[in-house]
């Protein structure tokens, strides 16, 4: 106890005293960082889906079988382990049998949620699976059980896994595709709380029991509608519901975005923000740390074997859409503070990799926090692309556990911590991601790693102002670049973060 005491005492002195320390414990590392912590989510609204990812066969943008070449490209180069669609909101109005079949005979629908704009379903099921076999990734299909049937959900299912002979697997070839898909992730039913279908939890948890029996195949990974950011009602109700029957779903989702404000009518701009903002912004993303212990918490009281993972399967940035576009379409400039959000989330999300299986960032083009933005035959990769692209090396590698001291970084009367940090091993190689969300100051840190170091190397994304951006027709401003690194002494190494950045540092040992 005594002991204990004091090594709070000395941690929170060093804190104090502005001495920030990172401890790698090596020999601890036990758990895996799933890859599908690195996911993106795709969602009909706006312009991502049609536009950002498919322009059809017949545009002058070159694309590959109707799907951009440049947007293809890029996010092959970043790995994207898994994808979720159609939605979002949308899942829950969508009818997968509007959007297989001859394009020409495919009804037009109302996308009700998403500035009401119509929906020719020309992109579908067979359009999303062979667009995630292109670029390499697993899918992750959200089941509409808002406005759906069982009976449905149990066709495409069927339509799409089954190699048996059916009329669903007779469809699926007739519309030429001859050989199953694979699909290992189901969502049932998207924020069954609000958009998809105002539901109690005690009626939704039931329903997913009935959806879940009849949702079956080798392997299925099966997610239930979990809460909003700190909602600890939510969750208790659906893991009380789901108790002994913990095998019908292996993920709880949670959603949780980052305003800088509380206000969902003033959310603040993407580009026009001083430090209150950016404080705010990042004071914000950092709770998430607290809702993720919440939950698990619940969870574990009602699954003590920990069958059943978190999955945040929405996260990021929510600003007010840029000026000129249209309502419903949640366009947004990506800045130097998204890509802060980004080293911070996944950060926590490594440091939890024992008990969360997955997240997706919301959404991957053009769309809230994108990591990709197109204008006509344009494209450009935003600061949050080049987090996602610095940290891949986490994916599938050993997480290390780590500890840190860091001082504060202090907005009028709040502060949050200046440092985070999470680490991994894979191939004898060491992986260190820190974010410093002090915009004024670099931060020095002593770094031991307990055991002797043989080489060492740095990148990082930075860039001169925290308002900077990546635009259409002008050189990246924010961006990956190698920085050099303190020679290591015995088993530490000092480290210079400097504000407002994101570090990748690696490592060899002895
Ligand atoms: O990502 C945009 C929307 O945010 C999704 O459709 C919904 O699930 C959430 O409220």
């Amino acid at each position: 106890m005594r002991t204990g005491l004091l090594i709070v005492g000395v941690f929170y002195l060093s804190g104090l005293l502005g001495q920030n320390v990172l401890t790698l414990h090596l020999d601890s590392s036990q758990v895996k960082i799933e890859k599908e912590i690195y996911g993106h989510f795709s969602e009909h609204l706006g312009t991502c889906i049609y536009e950002g990812i498919y322009v059809g066969e017949d545009s002058d943008i070159p694309n590959i079988n109707g799907y951009r070449t440049d947007v293809v490209e890029a996010l092959k180069e970043l790995n994207v382990p898994v994808l979720r669609w159609p939605g979002g909101c949308f899942a829950d109005t969508y009818h997968w049998k509007d959007g297989i079949g001859p394009k020409e005979d495919r009804p037009s629908i109302v996308n009700v949620f998403w500035g009401g704009v119509t929906e020719d379903n020309s992109f579908g099921t067979h359009e999303f699976l062979d667009f995630c076999e292109l670029i390499g990734t697993e899918p992750y299909l959200s089941i509409n059980v808002g406005s759906g049937t069982v009976q449905e959900a149990r066709d495409w299912v069927e339509y799409v896994t089954s190699s048996n002979k059916s009329p669903m697997t007779d469809l699926r070839k007739k519309n030429g595709r001859e050989e199953p898909w694979k699909v290992k992730f189901w969502g049932i039913g998207n924020e069954n709380w609000g958009c998809g279908g105002d539901m109690n939890p005690d009626y939704y948890s039931n329903l997913f029991r009935h959806y879940s029996s009849y949702i079956k195949g080798d392997g299925f990974q099966k997610v239930i509608c979990g809460p909003a950011g700190g909602d600890q009602h939510w969750t208790e109700e659906i893991m009380s519901t789901l108790q002994g029957k913990n095998n019908l779903a292996q993920g709880l989702s949670l959603h949780y975005y980052t305003l800088p404000t509380a206000d969902w009518s003033a959310k603040g701009s993407s580009t026009d923000f001083g430090e209150e903002m950016w404080f705010k912004t990042l004071y914000n993303t950092m709770l998430i740390k607290d809702y993720i212990k919440e939950h698990l918490a619940i969870m574990e009281k009602y699954d003590p074997e920990g069958n059943i993972k978190l999955i945040v399967d929405e996260w990021g940035t929510w600003y007010d859409k840029l000026p000129g576009t249209k309502d419903g379409f949640l366009q947004q400039q990506n800045t130097l503070r998204d890509a802060l959000v980004a080293g911070i989330n996944l950060n926590i999300f490594n440091n939890h990799a024992d008990k969360i299986s997955m997240a997706n960032i919301a959404q991957i083009v053009n769309v809230l926090q994108s990591v990709i933005m197109t204008r006509d035959a344009q494209m450009v990769k935003t600061p949050t692309y080049h987090v996602f692209n610095l940290y891949k090396v986490h994916q599938d590698a050993m997480l290390i556990p780590s500890e840190v001291i860091t001082e504060s970084y202090r907005y009028e009367d709040k502060s949050i911590p200046a440092l985070t940090a999470s680490a991994s091993e894979k191939e004898e190689l060491i992986s260190i991601t820190l974010t410093n969300s002090n915009p004024h100051k670099n931060l020095q840190v002593k770094c031991d790693i307990g055991r002797s170091i043989e080489s060492i190397s740095g990148r990082i994304v930075n860039s001169m102002d925290i308002t900077d951006y990546n635009d259409f027709n002008k050189a990246e401003k924010v961006f990956i670049e190698a920085v050099e690194i303190n020679q290591p002494k015995n088993n530490t190494f000092d480290l210079t973060i400097p504000a407002h950045s994101v570090l990748l540092i690696q490592l060899k040992l002895e």
